[in-house]
């Protein structure tokens, strides 16, 4: 059994902070040596930055510097850079999350290093290999010896796969740990009234998957979609740098009733989510932020790694498909759209079950 006492914790892109945020305030309160590493994938201030201040989070030990490259060159800096980190910092567990760049590449630099390796939201598949977030998902499931898994279909999949079961560990969404402890905070900014918005009135867009944005056809068919919903009711539109940039590559006019905004902190984006009447996105984390909060969501993609959204939460899945947009809003308008509920152990309690389990030591690959 291992019960390490230092323990590198990771984050890189926007989605990773709130994830780990909780795990590191959770395993500094328990006494253990905890380090932050920020590999600098996301280095603009609003993707990174505000964060840290939003979630209460220490500032990393070690900023890492890699920035935006290719896949392959990304990857190799931060497989650099995390090993001379941890030739530094000798952790015993390595603790990474979700399934971006940064995440595989730190879980191999531990794995080969023989340093045990944890994975925060575990076992998640969209069975589109497509997508380099699936296959970083599966690789660093691979190198992990705690598999923290966020909801029971991550256990299955594992399982599926041929994972012995003692490094299966069901936690719960971490993620929804930061936004019940934020949320509060979050309303009192008053969003949507900043914004000139009525609460309960206006729709929510965020976009940025290579599948939706990179293919300027379809980037123009989605935003002319989404410029007819603006006709109907007012549209909040955060946007992300690359979107903004294939935007303009490819000259596309925006419809003037969309709202284009700059990426927005944590609190604002949750306040903002929280009291708006439609969410319309390709992101992974805010399905699951949506069904949290009960805001019917749609997701303008052919497949997701967390089905619980749409079976359990508010979730529909509308395909990529800018001619579904504006039928599914006028239907959320007529019905209210799905209710929901919010899945087991999504609880705000994730990150105490992730230190308990530290805490009381586990089992490893290499027989520890
Ligand atoms: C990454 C993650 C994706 C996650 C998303 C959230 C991978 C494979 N993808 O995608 O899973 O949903 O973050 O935002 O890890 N850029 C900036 N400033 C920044 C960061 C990026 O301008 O701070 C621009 C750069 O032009 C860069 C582009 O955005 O080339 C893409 O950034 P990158 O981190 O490579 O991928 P994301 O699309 O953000």
């Amino acid at each position: 059994m291992l019960q390490p006492k230092k323990i590198t914790c990771v984050v890189g892109a926007r989605p990773n902070f709130m994830k780990v945020a909780p795990v590191v305030l959770a395993l500094k309160a328990r006494g253990l040596n905890v380090r932050l590493v920020h590999t600098g994938q996301h280095y603009d201030a609003r993707m990174s930055a505000v964060f840290f201040d939003d979630l209460g989070m220490p500032r990393p030990d070690a900023f890492l510097e890699v920035g935006s490259a290719t896949h392959a060159v990304q990857t190799a800096r931060v497989l650099e850079r995390f090993d001379a980190d941890c030739t530094e910092f000798q952790p015993e567990l390595v603790l990474v999350a979700g399934d971006v760049n940064s995440t595989i590449a730190c879980a191999m630099v531990a794995a080969k290093r023989g340093i045990a390796v944890g994975h925060i939201e575990a076992g998640l598949r969209s069975r589109d290999w497509a997508m380099p977030e699936e296959i970083n998902r599966i690789l660093t499931d691979n190198c992990s010896d705690l598999l923290l898994t966020p909801s029971a279909d991550g256990d299955e999949n594992l399982r599926a796969e041929g994972v012995p079961e003692w490094r299966i560990h069901r936690v719960g969404n971490l993620m929804i740990d930061s936004l019940r402890r934020h949320l509060e905070r979050a309303l009192t900014l008053k969003m949507p009234e900043t914004l000139g918005l009525e609460p309960g009135g206006y729709v929510v867009v965020t976009l940025h998957r290579p599948s939706n944005v990179d293919v300027p056809e379809q980037l123009e068919a989605l935003l002319a979609a989404i410029g007819e919903v603006s006709e109907r009711m007012p549209v909040v539109f955060p946007i992300h740098p690359r979107t903004r940039a294939r935007i303009a590559d490819a000259n596309i006019t925006v419809a003037e009733g969309v709202r284009l905004v700059e990426p927005l902190g944590y609190l604002q984006f949750l306040g903002l989510m929280a009291q708006c009447k439609i969410m319309l996105t390709d992101s992974g984390g805010i399905q699951e932020e949506t069904t949290a909060l009960g805001v019917p969501c749609l997701t303008l993609r052919d497949n997701t790694e967390r089905p619980i959204t749409v079976d359990e939460g508010t979730n529909t899945l509308l395909g990529a498909v800018a001619a579904r947009v504006v039928p599914a809003v006028d239907e959320i308008v007529r019905t209210g759209g799905k209710q929901g509920r919010i899945p087991d152990l999504w609880d705000g309690k994730s990150a105490e079950r992730v230190a308990d389990l530290v805490c009381g030591g586990f089992r490893t690959m290499l027989g520890g």
